[in-house]
């Protein structure tokens, strides 16, 4: 066989197998969303190796770069297999074994052609002219970039199987006991780290708004009460509600002041009188159930015309997926099952009209995202265990998580 149809026979394999893969497979069985959005987030890192060489040439640094981008590509496709456990037939698994076994090869291939473009050609072994190299790697670029726009409009729209997207495990707030505030090898001491940030916004918040005096404060869904405890050693007249009466008890024993009335209740129908409020809290909260629009219409029920309504939820992106969701399962020591669900991921537009159907109107909102570029990070990344330094911040950006202020009005 010619000598260069050999080179192109890899990328040649793979087109087809991928092809077979997604077009058959994929498209019989339907995919979950995470299991989609994981596949996008493949092509995008395998498009980002093959532009390399198109774009950049081949120095020792360039090279490097596209060695860590070629192994992360490489272990990031077989990330799914767990899912592939679950719902593939023997035929789409022999497929993905035969893609495991030609994605390191057309990276490889990929690389050498690249450095064969240099003017001394590769010792001993015969490449292709290198405007065919070229012309070819330009091809698969716009091949894969065209697969990654399918997948991405394909997917999407497509409806989701009934049933496909997993019920919020809310059951884990109840097993944490007094880890709520010692752990941090959980997600758990995310919350508190995001909670530090959101404690001291709500406590000058109210400050600017209302002055010294004490007000009277619902934290809906309180958890163990790091903000309801917080208010009320600012001063305030606390009420904290949850479901998990487990939390509810680690709240009470951390309340300094023992002045918050915690209370186990459904933040679905509250068993408290209108009106009885200046201020209503809802921190990461509104994602964790499905009935929203019941619970802020509870929230401005019991909140007197001029209060506030306090907000910290999660925006429905793929950015958001990839930090909140996907970041936190494969960083994050003991990260449970569903902790977050994508679907209940929240746009901060349809939150705007859920709070305008009943008489709330946002005023103020902002994003939140962790603070990167830090040791504490760097120790996350390494060791999956939150230090006490991780930090989130404020940022323009809302579209990852946002917090935000609405007033009640009459
Ligand atoms: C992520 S935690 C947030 C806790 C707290 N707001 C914080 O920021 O630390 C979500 C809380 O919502 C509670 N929850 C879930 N569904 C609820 C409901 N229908 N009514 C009241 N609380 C609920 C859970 O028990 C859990 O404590």
């Amino acid at each position: 066989m010619n000598d260069s149809l050999l080179w192109f026979l890899p990328f040649g394999l793979q087109g087809l197998a991928m092809g077979v893969d997604e077009f058959w497979f994929h498209h019989r069985r339907t995919l979950p969303r995470g299991e989609w959005m994981g596949h996008a987030l493949d092509t995008s890192v395998f498009l980002a190796c093959l532009a390399c060489p198109l774009l950049l040439p081949p120095t020792g640094p360039n090279i490097s770069l596209f060695g860590v981008l070629a192994v992360i590509s490489c272990l990031l496709i077989t990330k799914d297999e767990f899912i592939h456990q679950r719902l593939c037939t023997g035929g789409e698994h022999w497929v993905h074994a035969v893609l495991f076994i030609l994605h390191p090869l057309v990276l490889m291939a990929t690389a050498l052609l690249w450095i064969s473009s240099k003017a001394t050609p590769l010792a001993g072994i015969p490449t292709p002219p290198l405007t065919a190299a070229r012309g070819m790697l330009l091809f698969q670029c716009f091949a894969v970039s065209g697969f990654l726009a399918f997948q991405v409009v394909y997917w999407s729209t497509r409806k989701q199987p009934e049933g496909a997207e997993p019920t919020i495990n809310n059951a884990l707030y109840d097993e944490l006991g007094e880890r709520w505030y010692t752990a941090t090898d959980d997600p758990v001491a995310l919350l508190r780290s995001e909670s530090r940030l959101r404690t001291s916004w709500v406590l000058s918040e109210i400050r600017a708004h209302f002055g010294d005096p004490p007000q009277a404060i619902l934290d809906v869904g309180c958890g163990a009460g790091f903000l309801a405890n917080a208010l009320a050693e600012a001063g305030h007249a606390v009420t904290g509600i949850d479901l998990s009466r487990e939390s509810l008890a680690v709240a009470h024993r951390h309340d300094a002041t023992r002045s918050v009335i915690y209370r186990a209740m459904d933040a679905r129908v509250l068993s408290l009188p209108d009106g009885r409020f200046d201020v209503v809290c809802m921190m990461d909260f509104l994602e964790h159930l499905v009935e929203r629009d019941a619970v802020i219409r509870e929230a401005s029920r019991v909140l007197r015309p001029g209060g506030f309504f306090y907000f910290h939820t999660f925006n429905r992106t793929p950015i958001s997926w990839l930090i909140a969701i996907k970041g936190v399962e494969w960083f994050v020591r003991n990260t449970p099952k569903h902790m977050h669900v994508y679907d209940l991921f929240l746009k901060p537009a349809e939150l705007r009209d859920m709070c305008a159907r009943h008489h709330l109107t946002i005023e103020v909102v902002r994003g939140v995202r962790p603070r990167i570029f830090t040791w504490a990070f760097l120790r996350l990344l390494l060791t999956g265990r939150v230090s006490d330094q991780f930090q989130f911040i404020f940022t323009g950006s809302q579209r990852v998580g946002y917090c935000g202020r609405a007033l009640k009005i009459a």
